[in-house]
């Protein structure tokens, strides 16, 4: 593995150059390798000064996750930055690309950070359920100071060049040829004092006196729910109190505590599950794309006009095809308003705002259409004006053109059905809104050709999104979950809980929103539409979702409608007395008594349909992997990603518990609907004694 590290000699310069791709992982080789050689140009009498840069798209992105499940082998990354930051010679980092976690970790072990001007730094741990291990937690606050520090590494984001330029956490940023910048520099620093980061003074005169303790309620309350975060500031506070040998042993251990619990486990296998889920079996990474340089969107509504931002931002022309007049300015202001807002907020400058509205055209003729590569139809959830819109795209489109549907609900197939090219009919299921969440389910249909569902997968991650791929079934893979999921909340109402104490406990429990409350988002008529729309299919159970109905009778249409579930305001959303009156009198009239309720069975009671449904549409192909259903969840529904998604979360509970469980509920509940029969496929895990990690395939 040593040639995963290379050492030449610039002049009396030793330039390290670490390549491993794709992202020069700090494996052990890799770590090994780098200690080595420096070892080596620190020994080496011709050389005076060192310069440490990575080959390919990036500095080193990080430590090798894929390491993470044993106990870190010596030299750790700590160790080789350790090494670096005594090292007599002066040692230079040249950062381009991502200098992340354990790469930049290394980089605050240097004496100097010079970077491109494209380069990214960060200390993204968190997302993985941990803190940096490798001294991050204790040279940061030397640098940046304990404030920033905190900030920066509780949120593990990303910080640009100039940004981490400003706030010190680089030195300079490179203005010609990157390691030529570094090699002068290295040369400029020999003979100098080395400025070792962490003997640098950390300024605490601004702090108050409780700063450490306010800081990690503050922490905390922003991070609901998550270890990690809070950690940080444990880590910081060691690295302020102690002597820096203290706090680097502390931060190991902090670390290595934090990635044997649940939390990180479930991170890391979203992390690689939300790449995984890229890896469609039978379609090779050798599929030829179809080449996507323009786009056309049917329909204005919130949907189409969110789904049109997210090309224009990636680029690409978009025509927007309205059906009247009157909305040819209406989405071209939707639009115009959602860049606005960014504008006025400072994500956005007016010069990017003008291109991105200048790659905008709207049209009220199909025929605008007829060169375009990719058309996205987001009308109205009716499958005769479905048809009807896919009729005339098949009549104007070019040959090849991609045709989707956003349909949420309906029947690929059928629309498809209908023209003369179902192979290249495909579904686009964005979730509202649109040009903020990060989930889209590609749907494939009976007849949808590899190389579309290929292109999608692309046209994904260029704009941006985590696609997953779903079979056509009603609702795909997440709506269709969630049914089971809504149906139980709102018979928990009929038997004694508040729309309230039914949300909290689910928020309580992680979820990002309670069910009712996002029902009240999306909308009490949209979700009363679906159920309309699969009325044949549904339970002849006359509590099923019976307050949703009756919302919907009485016009409380959600949060736009200022009432729902709750009376929203200005200030929020606050409980509604008409709305418990109404729910006491259903519960009366269909005889069902109320009783205290607590949270493990509010939880319970809503997680079991959901994790069984999960197994049912695993076993019916509609989702490839069990992780698949995970990332739709986390990404898509507010599910804590700390929890790993419902299938995850089932086998850390244990598939013979949560048919246990269900057995249960049974018994309690009654079972005339089936509501409570687990899925076959959960059942025979849970009988042999498995998870959904030992599933090979349905
Ligand atoms: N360890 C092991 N594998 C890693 C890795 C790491 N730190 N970072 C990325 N990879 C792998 C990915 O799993 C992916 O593998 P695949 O092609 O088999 O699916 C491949 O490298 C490319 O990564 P990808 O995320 O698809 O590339 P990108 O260009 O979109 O993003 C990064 C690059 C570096 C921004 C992104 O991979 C990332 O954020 N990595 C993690 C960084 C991190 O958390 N570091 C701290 C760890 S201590």
């Amino acid at each position: 593995m040593a040639e995963h590290v290379r050492r030449e000699a610039r002049g009396r310069v030793g330039v390290i150059t670490v390549d491993n791709p794709p992202v020069n992982a700090l494996s052990l080789a890799v770590r090994t390798a780098v200690r080595d050689q420096l070892r080596a140009a620190v020994a080496d009498p011709a050389i005076d000064a060192i310069v440490i840069c990575a080959a390919g798209r990036t500095f080193m992105a990080g430590a090798d996750i894929r390491e993470f499940n044993a106990r870190p082998v010596e030299p750790t990354i700590g160790d080789v930055a350790g090494e670096i930051e005594a090292a007599p010679k002066p040692v230079v980092a040249a950062l381009h690309g991502t200098a992340l976690g354990g790469g930049y970790e290394i980089a605050l072990g240097c004496h100097y950070r010079i970077a491109t001007p494209t380069a990214k730094i960060g200390l993204p741990e968190v997302n993985l359920g941990l803190i940096p291990g490798a001294g991050g937690t204790q040279r940061a606050p030397h640098l940046i100071g304990v404030k920033v520090a905190i900030a920066a590494i509780s949120s593990g984001r990303h910080i640009s060049a100039t940004e981490a330029l400003a706030m010190g956490a680089i030195d300079e940023i490179a203005s010609g040829d990157l390691l030529e910048a570094a090699i002068d520099t290295a040369q400029r620093l020999v003979g100098t004092t080395l400025r070792r980061t962490l003997d640098l003074p950390i300024d605490v005169s601004a702090l108050p006196p409780d700063f450490f303790a306010t800081e990690r309620v503050a922490v905390a309350k922003r991070y609901r729910g998550f270890d990690a975060q809070p950690a940080v500031v444990d880590a910081v506070e060691v690295a302020v109190k102690a002597p820096s040998a203290q706090g680097i042993a502390r931060e190991r251990e902090i670390s290595w505590d934090l990635k044997q619990g649940a939390q990180s486990k479930s991170l890391r296998y979203l992390f690689f599950g939300e790449r995984e889920v890229a890896h469609i079996p039978g379609i090779g990474r050798e599929t030829p794309l179809r080449p996507i340089a323009s786009v056309g969107v049917v329909g204005a509504g919130t949907m189409g006009t969110g789904i049109a931002v997210n090309f224009l931002n990636a680029g690409l022309p978009v025509t927007l095809i309205v059906a009247k007049p009157e909305a040819l300015a209406r989405g071209r202001d939707t639009i115009g308003k959602i860049y606005a807002r960014d504008v006025t907020k400072g994500r956005l400058s007016p010069d990017v705002e003008a291109e991105r509205m200048g790659r905008l055209t709207t049209s009220l003729d199909m025929a605008a259409l007829a060169n375009v590569d990719l058309v996205i139809e987001a009308a109205f959830e009716k499958m005769s004006l479905k048809q009807e819109i896919f009729r005339s795209l098949d009549a104007v489109c070019k040959p090849g053109a991609i045709l989707a549907s956003n349909t949420s609900t309906l029947d690929l197939d059928q629309i498809a059905a209908v023209t003369r090219r179902p192979a290249d009919v495909i579904g686009t299921h964005f979730f509202s809104p649109a040009h903020v969440m990060k989930l889209l389910e590609v749907v494939r249909g009976d007849k949808t050709a590899n190389d579309v569902i290929a292109t999608l997968m692309n046209v994904a991650k260029r704009i941006n999104k985590i696609a997953v791929l779903s079979g056509v079934c009603f609702g795909f893979i997440g709506n269709r979950m969630f049914e089971g999921y809504v149906r139980e909340s709102q018979r928990l109402l009929l038997e004694g809980c508040t729309p309230a104490q039914v949300d909290k406990a689910l928020v309580d429990w992680g979820m990002a929103m309670g069910p009712c409350a996002l029902v009240d988002l999306a909308g009490i008529d949209v979700s009363y539409l679906t159920r309309e729309g699969n009325r044949a299919n549904l339970p002849a159970d006359p509590s099923y979702c019976l307050i949703g109905d009756r919302l919907h009778q009485l016009g409380r249409m959600g949060q736009k409608a200022g009432k729902g579930f709750y009376r929203h305001g200005p200030d929020g959303a606050a409980s509604d007395p008409e709305v418990e009156t109404l729910i006491r009198d259903e519960a009366k009239r269909l005889g069902i008594a109320p009783r205290v309720i607590g949270d493990d069975e509010i939880v319970a009671r809503c997680l079991l349909p959901l994790i069984s449904e999960g197994a049912q549409i695993l076993s019916e192909g509609i989702a490839l992997r069990p992780v698949d259903i995970d990332v739709v969840w986390c990404a898509g529904y507010g599910f804590p990603r700390y929890r790993g998604g419902p299938m995850f979360y089932g086998d850390t509970v244990g598939l013979t518990q949560i048919v246990d469980d269900m057995a249960k509920y049974a018994r309690q509940c009654g079972n005339d609907f089936g509501y409570w029969t687990p899925s076959p496929l959960l059942r025979e895990l849970a009988a042999a004694g498995k998870g959904f990690k030992d599933w090979t395939g349905a």
